[in-house]
């Protein structure tokens, strides 16, 4: 798996390994933490490789072994790293797919990558079937991330389609849930995180921007029945089915967390796109069904943040010797 030492990669190893599988962890740790993947370190059937999916050389390494699967999740996130790791971006989704697509042609393995949302760009239909071929500025300021995914999306069906590698993409709608840092900007991490600092909450523009959320776990989930019963070549959406508008989901976040706090609303550092819900009706015709509610979710990720939280503050006053190792003794809300 490339980009397993992320917040959905580490979730996907931790379901893999559980059912027996055999699982190397590339990854070069752009926005990865070696914390997400401590708890596999002593598992025979793990094996970190700190590898640049882009980088070719590097990458010949993987050819000497062999994989029934290839999941491709390597890519820096989070839109206030656009700006910052946009090449980082282009590369991993570009010539990183075309070097592990080259490494799944050779043991013959199935392969899956990771695509987004944000494929449709500022999508004009509602839902966003996977028909939809989107509405994206191919030099606006998210197009970093956005064709850098259009772009891996197009190399890995073509590459499938000439070599006859059994291939399929999923384009992910927000997802979150234990994994996630306090300190990760995306919306649900950055709520909560501010709430329990005191912190007031950006929301940008009025707040009226609407988008789904799905928990990890379900998320992990569509990935593996994708990749084990998904048809090759095909795209799937995979992603919450209820629209919220940001400026509710505040006070989801409120509601689920007993926390209080103000939302300081502002213009949006780059530019936002009006709302984004998924037609999940593709997958679904495969079994998969969203389970875990917001609420749910919400409250799950708020225990483990004031775990994590509780830690390091025990580490600062040096009761604890250090995160690393404190975070396996602890009862962090594991999926
Ligand atoms: N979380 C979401 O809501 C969401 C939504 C849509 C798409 N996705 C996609 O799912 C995948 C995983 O996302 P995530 O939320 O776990 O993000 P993440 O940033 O936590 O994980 C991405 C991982 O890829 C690694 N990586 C980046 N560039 C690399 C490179 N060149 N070589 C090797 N490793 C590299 C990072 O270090 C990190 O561990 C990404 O491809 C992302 O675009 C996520």
């Amino acid at each position: 798996m490339a980009g397993g030492a992320g917040f959905i990669g580490s979730n996907l190893i931790r379901a893999l390994l559980s059912k027996g599988m055999i699982v190397d962890c590339v990854d070069d740790l752009t926005t990865g933490r070696q914390s997400n993947i401590a708890e596999f370190r002593r598992n025979p059937a793990f094996r970190f490789i700190k590898l640049d999916v882009a980088n070719a050389q590097g990458c010949s390494r993987l050819l000497r072994r062999h994989y029934s699967q290839v999941y491709h999740l390597a890519c820096p996130t989070g839109v206030p790293n656009i700006e910052i790791l946009g090449e980082e971006m282009l590369l991993s989704s570009s010539t990183g797919t075309y070097n592990l697509l080259k490494v799944a042609r050779r043991s013959g393995a199935q392969f899956l990558f990771t695509s987004t949302a944000e494929a449709y760009g500022d999508p004009e239909i509602f839902p966003q079937a996977e028909s939809y071929a989107g509405n994206v500025d191919p030099v606006g300021p998210r197009s970093a991330y956005e064709e850098a995914k259009r772009f891996g999306e197009a190399m890995t069906r073509y590459y499938g389609r000439k070599h006859g590698l059994d291939v399929r993409i999923v384009r992910i709608f927000n997802t979150y849930g234990p994994g996630m840092s306090p300190n990760d900007q995306r919306v649900i991490p950055q709520m909560i995180g501010n709430l329990i600092n005191g912190e007031p909450v950006p929301i940008y523009g009025d707040g009226s921007q609407t988008r789904t959320f799905l928990h990890v776990n379900d998320l992990v989930a569509g990935l593996q029945t994708v990749m084990e019963r998904g048809t090759n070549g095909e795209v799937y959406n995979i992603g919450g089915s209820k629209q919220i508008t940001i400026k509710a989901l505040f006070d989801a976040v409120k509601k689920a967390t007993g926390l209080s706090g103000t939302a300081a609303f502002q213009d949006h550092f780059i530019s936002d796109h009006r709302g984004r819900w998924p037609d999940t009706s593709k997958v679904e015709k495969l079994g998969w069904r969203q389970k875990i509610s917001l609420d749910q979710g919400l409250r799950e990720i708020h225990a483990e943040f004031l775990s994590t939280m509780e830690l390091r503050r025990r580490v600062e006053k040096g009761v604890v010797a250090s995160l690393g190792k404190s975070r396996n003794q602890s009862t962090l809300a594991r999926p």
